[in-house]
């Protein structure tokens, strides 16, 4: 994929929209609700911010399949439609694990959305739709990592967690060589 200067600044607002989930948790969202969570405020706030990350994707995934047109329109609708009903199962496993570890306020509506918004309007940034498709999966795989690393580091891996992320970080990289497919078999 090439880094022009438009997909540089959206790469850098990633990190930054990364970091704003740390605050949204910060321990207090839990406290105030007398969740008992099992995992430290890290592991809360990187389970978040995956969590949120593949909704947006799905909704990313989804409104692209609305809207495309176009003499590749039904490749185009079928293939986005397969990429998005695909995420269902593993963001379901997703949230209810971290509903298990963390509390039932650990999927509340309000700062689930509001995490969304943040990746979408980065991603908005982008008008070609596979880029911004794109632009998801990219940032899927690199927080796929990075909540792998986080959970393992502060011992709190469990093997259906491992699984999980393993089975997720399989899928996605199909999704990824197809969105390269349909941008003509760049990287
Ligand atoms: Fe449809």
């Amino acid at each position: 994929m090439s880094s022009s200067p438009e997909r540089q600044t959206t790469m850098l607002a990633h990190e930054d929209i990364r970091q704003s989930f740390g605050g949204i948790y910060g321990g207090s969202l839990y406290g105030a609700k007398g969740a008992k969570g099992r995992v430290s405020d890290t592991v809360a706030a990187q389970l978040l911010t995956l969590y949120t990350l593949l909704l947006a994707q799905h909704r990313n995934l989804w409104s692209t399949h609305n809207q495309v047109m176009g003499s590749t329109y039904y490749g185009d609708h079928l293939l986005l439609e397969r990429l998005y009903t695909s995420m269902t199962e593993e963001i379901d496993d997703l949230a209810e694990r971290m509903v298990a570890w963390i509390g039932p306020g650990a999927v509340d509506n309000v700062p689930v959305v509001q995490g969304m918004a943040r990746w979408l309007t980065a991603w908005a940034q982008e008008a070609e739709p596979f880029h911004r498709a794109m632009l998801g999966e990219q940032a899927i795989q690199e927080e796929l990592q990075r909540t792998y690393d986080t959970i393992k580091a502060g011992g709190q891996m469990s093997l259906g967690m491992d699984d999980l992320l393993m089975g997720m970080a399989n899928e996605h990289e199909k999704a990824v060589y197809l969105l390269q497919q349909r941008l003509g078999g760049r990287r």
